[in-house]
């Protein structure tokens, strides 16, 4: 089967992952449809499984056990098609203060990646304005990236994820860094344009108080299994 055309953007089947010379799996007999176009909140304590579930997603631990399909591609057979489709800002995100690039060159890397031969366009280069403009982050485009603040860093790298336009989104604790007023513009202006574009959402976090994100679905996992989904009618909303 090379695409699947049902309207899921992550279908998980029985899903264990192992870490390398681990006895017990991170994640475990995991079973779980996310539609596309919605906005997945994922919840859970330290070692809960919040990460290596969203690295399984785009194949980057691979599955043990069971059945995991992105964007209608199987993974790990496919990963590679599902990532180019997705954009992943993982959690721990810190580059040396030596990192030589500029911000606007950071953001521009993410373009690159799909492009053949890396070149960028004059609208690529657009794109690239365009994002770190929706982060308040254009007026620090020629500077070093290693010279930013780490909140600072953490926009132009959210810049990076959402410039590719992807039909995924992975974003693994993005706030961390991020005030209360740029966390407040991206939840209620940047991430509804996302979801009206199409664009699917994963989010984690293990803030206790998420009651300012509008999520379709919360997914709330412990030890390494689901606990809880609380999913409201998507399909009605989108
Ligand atoms: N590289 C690794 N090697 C072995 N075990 C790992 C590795 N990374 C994570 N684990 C284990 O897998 C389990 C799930 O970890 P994971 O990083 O997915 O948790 P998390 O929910 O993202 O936690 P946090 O909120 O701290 O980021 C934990 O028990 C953890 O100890
Ligand atoms: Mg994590």
């Amino acid at each position: 089967m090379e695409k699947n055309l049902e309207c899921y953007a992550v279908e998980f089947e029985a899903v264990s992952t192992y870490y390398y010379g681990e006895r017990r799996p991170a994640i475990r007999d995991i079973t779980l449809r996310i539609p596309a176009g919605v906005l997945a909140l994922i919840v859970g304590p330290n070692g809960a499984g919040k990460t290596t579930l969203l690295e399984t997603i785009l194949g980057l631990l691979r599955p043990r056990n069971g059945r995991v399909v992105t964007l209608g591609y199987e993974i790990p057979r496919m990963a590679s098609r599902a990532r180019a489709l997705s954009s992943y800002l993982p959690q721990d995100f810190m580059k040396p203060p030596a990192e030589p690039f500029t911000a606007r060159e950071v953001v521009a890397m993410g373009l690159a990646s799909n492009n053949p031969a890396g070149r960028l366009s004059e609208g690529d280069w657009k794109r690239v304005d365009r994002a770190l403009e929706m982060l308040g982050m254009l007026e620090y485009a020629d500077k070093p990236f290693g010279k930013l603040s780490g909140g600072q860093q953490q926009k132009v790298l959210l810049a990076r994820a959402i410039a590719r336009e992807p039909k995924l989104l992975l974003l693994d604790e993005p706030f961390s860094a991020i005030d209360q007023e740029t966390r407040s513009h991206i939840v209620s202006e940047i991430f509804p344009s996302l979801l009206e574009d199409g664009c699917t959402i994963l989010l984690v976090s293990h803030e206790l108080d998420h009651s300012h994100i509008d999520a379709d679905m919360i997914i709330r996992m412990a030890d390494g299994r689901i606990e809880r989904v609380i999913a409201r009618d998507v399909h009605a909303i989108h």
